[in-house]
């Protein structure tokens, strides 16, 4: 599995139709978990979730996880794309609401954003869903696009249920 997983290759930036997109995730979710199985680092899934994660959303320009550090922070994690904000006030920006309410923000144009923090000022729309350990808060996953509307709901709501499968096992331990 060294060479990560099997998907049609699509130049990066490229913001495919949504049925196209959908048919991508669901081509690449059995070999994310085939590849996750067994591992219950969380550094090591975040790591190789954002590696994989990058090669399905070719429409994105920043995919990782910023991680809670203290009891209303996040640093950033491991990612892929441009450099990111090392850290986010829960009170701030969209991984800062993703955080605060534990809800998934799909965000399709950050300009109308109120609070929304520009890392990237190429980004247009962000996706950012909770990574939850029972009740609390651990990290959050977050997905930057140059497009407007980037990414879709259906496309959270299945990013949701992989994180949930993911990040849900009782075996993994958070420090
Ligand atoms: N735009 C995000 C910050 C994270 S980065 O863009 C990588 C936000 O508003 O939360």
């Amino acid at each position: 599995m060294s060479e990560g997983i099997l998907l049609p290759p699509i130049p990066r930036g490229t913001l495919l139709p949504e049925g196209d997109r959908l048919a991508r995730f669901d081509e690449a979710l059995p070999q994310i978990h085939a590849v996750l199985r067994g591992e219950f680092d969380p550094v090591a899934l975040q790591a190789t979730l954002a590696c994989l994660l990058w090669d399905v959303f070719v429409q994105a320009n920043w995919c990782g996880f910023y991680r809670r550090v203290a009891e209303a922070t996040l640093a950033v994690g491991p990612y892929q794309g441009g450099m990111g904000c090392l850290r986010i006030e829960f009170a701030r920006g969209v991984c800062g609401a993703a955080a605060r309410t534990k809800t998934t923000q799909l965000v399709p144009d950050v300009h109308v954003y109120p609070g929304h923090i520009a890392c990237d000022d190429r980004t247009r729309s962000e996706l950012v869903v909770p990574v939850l350990h029972g009740s609390e808060v651990r990290a959050v996953l977050d997905l930057d696009s140059p497009h407007e509307n980037g990414f879709s709901r259906a496309e959270a709501t299945r990013l949701e249920t992989l994180v949930a499968a993911v990040f849900g096992d009782p075996s993994i331990v958070w420090s």
